[in-house]
């Protein structure tokens, strides 16, 4: 039987950057679960669906996943098309192995439709590859809170000595800590950094500095939209770029 229940990425809020497949569940979709992030805009192709937002918000979570898990069975028990929409791509820090495991528990198969995850867009906004040849040769995904919304437990000198390009998801309580962690580990506090506040949004905003300056820019910029912090050597390009552009325009 073809499946009827689908994790659908909503992207990272731009509408215009829906999947054409995602935008063609909503319209056929008899209930929606969604994440609280994603824009209203996308929402509205939802005509038809039940809307239930589950709640998620920048990493925060109003409902707990065993709950959600057990809506998503009692949905999929409807027999409509049911919608999982969640922000960016469900496979990335989107808990979606909890909620496809709940569903085969409960007899129910599902499919995934990738979203455009938080990490590519910031890259698209800054025009920055996040891999470079010479510069940047691996990227890391990483959380930016441990299990319990403290530090993580990276293994903060591997990551400094790997020399790629760092984007961290959910970073802008522990900054601070993350920033001091990556010195510490031998990261040199003049590398590149920069924070995406809204990327693919009207609202977004951009923040260029260090590593060292990172944890300042983030406070004195009171982001209250999600935001992405990048960690690299090759965003020195995306910051002398946008100098450039800027120059030239004046001229
Ligand atoms: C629980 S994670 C979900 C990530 C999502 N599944 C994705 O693929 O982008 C939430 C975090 O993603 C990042 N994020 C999501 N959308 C973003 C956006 N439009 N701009 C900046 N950061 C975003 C923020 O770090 C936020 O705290």
């Amino acid at each position: 039987m073809a499946p009827k229940v689908f994790l659908v990425g909503a992207g990272p809020g731009d509408p215009d950057l829906l999947t054409v497949k995602a935008a063609r569940l909503l319209r056929q979709a008899g209930i929606v679960l969604h994440d609280s992030l994603v824009d209203a805009r996308i929402l509205a192709l939802a005509e038809t669906a039940e809307l239930i937002d589950v709640g998620k918000r920048c990493g925060r979570q109003s409902t707990a996943q065993s709950k959600i898990n057990e809506l998503l069975v009692a949905c999929a028990r409807t027999g409509q098309v049911v919608v999982r929409l969640k922000g960016g791509d469900p496979m990335v820090f989107g808990r979606a192995t909890e909620e496809v495991q709940a569903l085969a528990a409960a007899g129910f198969d599902c499919e995934v439709v990738p979203g455009v995850t938080a990490a590519v867009a910031a890259a698209a906004s800054l025009k920055m590859s996040l891999t470079r040849r010479q510069v940047a040769r691996t990227v890391h995904f990483l959380t930016g809170h441990g299990a319990e919304g403290g530090m993580p437990a990276h293994d903060f000198a591997a990551l400094a000595r790997a020399g790629g390009t760092l984007v961290i998801y959910m970073g802008g309580q522990t900054v601070g800590g993350l920033a001091a962690h990556f010195i510490e580990a031998g990261l040199a506090p003049e590398t590149p950094a920069v924070a995406v506040e809204n990327a693919s949004l009207e609202t977004e905003r951009r923040f260029f500095g260090t590593v060292s300056t990172l944890p300042r820019m983030v406070s004195e910029a009171k982001p209250e939209g999600p935001l992405l912090l990048l960690i690299g050597v090759a965003l020195e390009d995306a910051r002398h770029a946008e100098e450039v552009l800027e120059d030239a325009q004046s001229e």
